[in-house]
């Protein structure tokens, strides 16, 4: 579709941005819908974020992404947020509606959709071991204690951050039985062998990292294993799931369905099925 006088502008601000695949997802999406809309990435330092905001209405942008580092930098920019861009305390995506501008985090529903989609988890009275205490994990806690999880364990290096975590939401999620503990809890078998789920949030397993000698061996054969991390698309973690024939996925599905979530916010149209996450596999090859 030609760019024309009526085009509708999204975008995503970040520093760095060039290497987000949002615009391959969401400007395939307006395309495939025939919609009059361009999805641009605007690089923002950190110093810059309040003027860019200011711009970003100043030129009817109709509605943007918001990536590292803004994600929470952003909120008191913002006139409003939603229930769940409040209780994480991080903003992904901004819908405008005439002069007001309101936070969103689709990471929660983009996490909860894929454990469905990909690996057919039923999050409803379920055990999840979270790895991570930091922006990602705050999402999932959200997206697995709303949609029922009976019991939640956030393993974190550091524990106080860990503990922090948990304190914010025990009094929100009464429901969930929510616990923190460190990574040590990897290699306690007991531990393992009742978890229901494990998530990885951290980066651990970009670049070539990986968990200290982790042995996956005492889980459950219905156990699954989600890795938030998609490049490598096979990190260690989940080679040792498949070692184990353990059902298990890595993050593109989160990715491709937070994307989607964003772009139904704007637009009120769902991307045909399977799109953003088939551009998205394409890309990283
Ligand atoms: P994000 O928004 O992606 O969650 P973040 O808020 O910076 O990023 O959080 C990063 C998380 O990954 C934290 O839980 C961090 O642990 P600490 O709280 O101990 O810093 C975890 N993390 C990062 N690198 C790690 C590593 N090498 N080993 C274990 N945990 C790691």
């Amino acid at each position: 579709m030609d760019i024309q006088g009526k085009t509708k502008v999204l975008g995503i601000i970040g520093w760095p941005v060039a290497h987000s695949l949002s615009p391959l997802m969401q400007n395939a999406a307006c395309a495939a819908l025939g919609l009059d809309c361009v999805y641009v990435p605007f690089p923002v330092p950190p110093e810059n974020l309040a003027e860019a905001v200011d711009g970003l209405r100043a030129l009817g942008v109709a509605g943007f992404n918001v990536t590292i580092p803004h994600k929470e930098a952003i909120i008191g920019l913002l006139d409003d947020l939603s229930e769940e861009a409040r209780l994480i305390g991080a903003v992904n995506t901004v819908s405008r509606d005439g002069d007001r501008l309101t936070g969103h985090n689709t990471d929660v529903t983009g996490f909860t959709k894929s454990l469905q989609d990909d690996l057919k988890f039923d999050i409803k009275g379920s055990r999840v071991l979270l790895l991570g205490a930091g922006g990602a994990a705050r999402a999932a806690l959200v997206g697995l204690c709303q949609a029922g999880a009976a019991a939640v364990t956030v393993a974190n290096r550091t524990p106080a951050k860990g503990k922090r975590l948990i304190a914010d939401f025990s009094p929100v999620f009464t429901g969930a039985n929510l616990a923190q503990c460190t990574l040590d809890v990897l290699k306690d078998d007991c531990r393992l062998k009742d978890v229901d789920l494990l998530v990885n949030t951290t980066a651990v397993g970009l670049n070539g990292t990986a968990f200290d000698d982790i042995d996956l061996a005492p889980m459950a054969p219905t156990a699954r294993v989600y890795d938030m991390v998609y490049n490598p698309a096979l990190t260690p973690l989940l080679a040792e799931a498949q070692k184990h024939s353990l059902l298990s996925a890595n993050g593109a599905g989160m990715l491709a369905a937070q994307g989607e979530a964003a772009f139904t916010i704007w637009t009120a149209r769902k991307p045909p099925n399977g799109l953003m996450k088939s551009r998205l596999l394409a890309a990283l090859g």
